[in-house]
């Protein structure tokens, strides 16, 4: 069969747009197209990839897993799903630990967890959600609502009641939202979707003081700053702000879907038998992907090397700027990291990204006016000296064609 881009528009439904070329392998932070161009990966697979493309550890875990035993459902548990579970545990804040799929999924399980215990130990008012504008949080209607970009909620009938959203880092218009019928606050640690901001220190703290005055419980979605992203394991552990509920996917399986919901014994509670579950959440095969990622990342040689790594990406990037004046700032944490575009290519961050591509270098973007990075965690330095000669031609290609 010959396989082109055009088959796409013929046999898929039209909500994504992808690129021209069709990727066929990767190999670390490096990906081959159909016809043997090689590109320089600082996309990751919208921060999935943390290891890069078929890590040795990665590849022997599924293929040994392969062998044995791929899925049974729920009615069994297996070891693979244990052993993460128990590592998870005793890696984080968390005492239990739920699978699922997706971040979308662990981010549902969240919600409805928080609900549940709301009910059941304070009662039916105590059903408010409170998230912020331009956060994200997943697709399904749930979690799409409490993400902070009506566009994405609109036009599928009625929406999920009980949610508001606040403005990220003002403390005051969280205040003005919350009170004793709040059940929870969602948040991004360092909001990835909406263009790459972090948190401030006092508005974390004050997150977690105002959840504690009205009995809420606070959760953090890890899904895009999980897994070693920001040089912690979790970004929580950066802020010296513990959550109640913890999301995590995306980089959990280095590439392997899955996703999970870490909450405490108490809280979990609630998420009583028969109240929730998935077909597949937590199945042999995912669980033990993600379990060699998880000992691969969680280690110092890889979570210290993300800040070095940074340093590499700031000053880089600090270059180019130099000599073009397309940022006003470079932004984010360990290596997700935000290019904002100045006043002059407000928009266009699309057109970077395309450009970039053309160059042979896979990025994202966050938003119109951000060019994102979320490359591998172990992506080479001189990967990384290539990767940003690629982008700097990208910029050139822009800013000369003015
Ligand atoms: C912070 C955050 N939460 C949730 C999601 C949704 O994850 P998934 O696409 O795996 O459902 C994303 C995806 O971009 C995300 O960045």
């Amino acid at each position: 069969m010959n396989v082109t881009r055009e088959l796409f528009d013929e046999v898929m439904v039209p909500n994504y747009n992808p690129a021209a070329m069709i990727p066929v392998r990767g190999l670390g932070s490096r990906v081959w197209d159909q016809d043997n161009n090689e590109y320089i990966d600082f996309a990751g697979g919208i921060a999935v990839n943390v290891l890069g493309h078929c890590h040795p550890n990665l590849v022997a875990a599924l293929k040994e897993q392969g062998d044995k035993l791929w899925h049974l459902s729920n009615v069994f548990t297996n070891e693979p799903a244990l052993r993460l579970a128990k590592k998870l545990v005793d890696a984080t804040f968390a005492e239990r630990v739920y699978f699922a799929n997706s971040g979308g999924e662990a981010n549902e399980a969240a919600l409805k967890l928080a609900r549940r215990w709301a009910l059941e130990h304070h009662g039916e008012h105590k059903n408010q959600i409170i998230a912020f504008k331009q956060g994200f949080h997943g697709r399904t209607f749930f979690t799409v609502t409490v993400g902070g970009q009506p566009a994405y909620s609109d036009g599928f009938g009625p929406k999920p009641g009980a949610i508001d959203h606040a403005v990220y880092n003002d403390l005051d218009s969280l205040k003005a939202l919350i009170s004793d019928n709040t059940c929870a606050v969602m948040m991004e640690p360092l909001q990835g979707e909406g263009g790459i901001i972090s948190p401030t220190a006092d508005f974390v703290k004050g997150v977690r003081e105002l959840c504690d005055q009205h009995n809420a419980l606070l959760i953090f979605d890890e899904v895009q700053s999980g897994v070693g992203r920001t040089g912690d394991l979790y970004a929580y552990m950066g802020l010296g702000v513990t959550p109640d509920i913890l999301s995590t996917a995306k980089a959990l399986g280095g590439g392997f879907p899955i996703g999970a919901m870490l909450t405490t014994k108490d809280i979990a509670a609630s998420l009583k038998v028969g109240t929730h579950g998935s077909t597949y959440g937590g199945n042999p095969l995912a669980c033990a992907v993600a379990e060699a990622a998880f000992d691969t990342v969680n280690t110092p040689e890889v979570l210290g090397g993300v800040s070095r790594k940074e340093q590499l990406f700031r000053q880089g990037l600090e270059a180019i700027n130099q000599k073009y004046q397309v940022f006003s700032e470079v932004r984010g944490k360990g290596l997700l990291l935000g290019a904002v575009l100045t006043e002059k290519y407000q928009g266009r961050s699309r057109d970077f990204l395309v450009a970039a591509t053309q160059q042979k270098l896979m990025c994202l973007v966050a938003g119109p006016n951000v060019v994102r990075f979320a490359p591998s965690l172990v992506v080479p330095d001189e990967d990384i000296q290539q990767g940003l000669a690629r982008f700097e031609r990208a910029v050139a290609s822009i800013v000369n064609a003015e």
